[in-house]
Parts: structure tokens; sequence; C-alpha cells
């Protein structure tokens, strides 16, 4: 249960409500029951948050913006799901986003439970790579799932986030999102999103799956180091302009809550469509590096367990998982 919003919450969802129109302080103090110095010491609270709030000879306040930031506070105001990002534990700084919530998750937490964080000082990517994770200008975020499928069946999810995150961002910047199976997405070719999904689970059952998702939303093309520059992308990057993160994620998991509810009956049956939509694979030439094996042959498919499906040599075969390159 969430806890009873403090007065300078309440305050806020008041002002902002008035969207850019004043507010005297008497109004205010009564709708909220109090007197008009806590009107003043909420409004200060407020300000020390970030919000831009004008006021006027201490009689009347317009609300003028909130902060770009990832709190509890700004992302629960867009946040319109049921169970996914709920509840939700927002950091300044953290080591790694995904190890916090394999903590809560081992701990026992809700599915749903989401953490996020400003900044990670050693964000983790894929294949024991580091994830580039500056403050205040990408999205870093892990989820716990638990969903009552096989182990087999986990790697849907990774694809299925990829999925929600391409039709968050589609929005943003339609016909130029697609995604690099399993679980990239890609803007004008660059990668603008990475997930990281890792999995508990005994031989027939998921106990739980870990979605880490870092998003590069308002990096400047100096927050990249020079190694990603060329290969990575972020949304400020593409639009030319910054995005608010709170509203953004907020999207995404509503998004990913629709999607993961049609998994759970149907496993990937209804996203198959969309996946062969976005793919930047189907129809190429691919190599594959799955374990310690290589592979080349076309991309043809998504399977309903999400693995790629390869023509190699006239047969078909599906793989869950791997490194891809396109060949041609
Ligand atoms: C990849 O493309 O290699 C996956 C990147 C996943 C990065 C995210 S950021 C939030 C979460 N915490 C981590 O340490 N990693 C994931």
């Amino acid at each position: 249960m969430n806890p009873r919003p403090s007065l300078a919450e309440q305050l806020l969802t008041r002002i902002r409500r008035s969207r850019g129109t004043a507010v005297s302080y008497t109004r205010l103090a009564k709708q909220l029951n109090c007197g008009q110095t806590a009107i003043e010491t909420s409004l200060a609270e407020l300000i020390t948050w970030g919000y831009k709030i004008r006021r006027r000879r201490h009689e009347a306040v317009t609300f003028v913006a909130a902060p770009d930031l990832l709190t509890e506070l700004e992302i629960g105001h867009f946040l319109k799901t049921k169970q996914i990002g709920r509840p939700l534990h927002c950091f300044r700084l953290v080591k790694s986003t995904n190890d916090l919530a394999i903590q809560l998750a081992e701990s026992g937490a809700p599915e749903g439970t989401t953490v996020t964080a400003e900044e990670q000082s050693a964000g983790r990517g894929r294949l024991g790579r580091a994830w580039h994770s500056p403050a205040n200008a990408g999205i870093y975020l892990s989820l716990i799932l638990r969903p009552k499928i096989k182990p087999a069946q986990a790697p849907g999810l990774s694809v299925l986030t990829a999925l929600a995150l391409a039709e968050t961002l589609e929005r943003l910047i339609p016909g130029e999102v697609r995604i690099k199976w399993p679980n990239d997405v890609l803007i004008s070719g660059r990668k603008v999103a990475g997930i990281l999904t890792e999995l508990a689970a005994d031989r027939n059952r998921v106990q739980h799956v870990v979605v880490g998702v870092g998003i590069n939303a308002n990096h400047r093309a100096t927050d990249f180091p020079d190694s990603l520059r060329e290969t990575a992308t972020s949304l400020r990057r593409e639009l030319k302009r910054s995005v608010s993160r709170p509203e953004l994620l907020a999207e995404f998991l509503g998004q990913l809550e629709k999607e993961y509810r049609r998994f759970q009956t149907n496993l990937l049956k209804a996203a198959r469509k969309r996946l062969r939509r976005y793919s930047v694979l189907l129809g190429h030439t691919v190599q594959l590096q799955s374990g310690s094996e290589r592979i080349e042959g076309l991309a043809v498919d998504i399977d309903a367990d999400g693995a790629l499906v390869l023509e190699v040599d006239g047969a078909r075969r599906a793989i869950a998982a791997g490194e891809v390159t396109v060949i041609k």
C-alpha cells in the first residue's frame, strides 16, 4: 500500500492540475485543510525537489514545470499500470539496478516491483559487457516478473520487452525503430536501448525473471565514450530535443504490462506478427554465435518461444539465444 502522500505531494497534485493558471494560497489552504504557512513551507520543499513554481506576493502560485527526474513522484504521476512498476523503488546512484532487483526478488518482492536509477556505477550489459550509465541522461530500470512458464520459454520475455520498448519509441519516432533480435532496439541502425534478462529457475519452472532495460534517452554525443559514438544513439540525438524520462518510462511500463498480460495466456502468439515487422534481421543472411557454436543462415522467422529461425542448408533451425551479425 502507498503511504499517505505528504502535504507537499498533495499540494503538487493540486497546482499541477490547474495547468499554468494561478491558484490562491487561501484556496489551497482550505482544500488541504492547513494554514498558509504550511503552504509556504510545502512550496519551498517542492522547489528544492526541482519543481518550477511561480509565487506571486505570497498570495497565489502557478505550476510551471516538473524536473526531469526518475523519482517515485514523477514516474507515479504518469504511471497507469496495475501491476508493473508497483511498487517502484527509485535511486540516485546504484551499482546496477539488476543486482538490486535480484536481491529484492530473492527476498520475495512481488511481481511488478521495479527499481530505477539516475546513474549506475557498474551497469551490466549482455555477454559480460558493461552498460555505460551516465547520470541524469539515461533510463536505467529493472523489474521483477514471476511468470508461470518453463525455463525454455523465458527468452520470449526479452523479445517481448524489446517489442514493448519499440512500440513505445515508435510513438516518438514513427517508422524508424527496429529490433535486432533478441533484444537490442535500434534507431537509424544505431542502438538506442538494450535489455538484460536474468533468470532464476529450477528444472521445470521459472521462479523469477529480472528484466533490466537501459535506454539512451537524453545523452548528448559527448555522453558516449568514443568506442560507442558511432554505434549508439540516443532519443535526444535523433529528435534534436530532450524527452521527459519519467513520462517515457511510465509509458513503456504501460506497454509492457499490456504485452505481458497477453504473454501470460498465449506466450508470443499475439506478438509474433509485430515482432516480424520490427525485425532488422529477417530476410538477411546472418552469422549467429550461440555458445561455442557459430551458425550461418538466412533469418526467416521468430517462433512462438522468441527463438530466431534460421534456414541453414535447406533446413530450419530455431536458436534461442546468441549474438548476431548481419552478413548480407
Ligand atoms: C545490453 O544491450 O547489453 C543490455 C543492457 C542492459 C542495461 C540495463 S541498465 C538497467 C539494468 N541494470 C544493469 O546493470 N543492466 C540493465
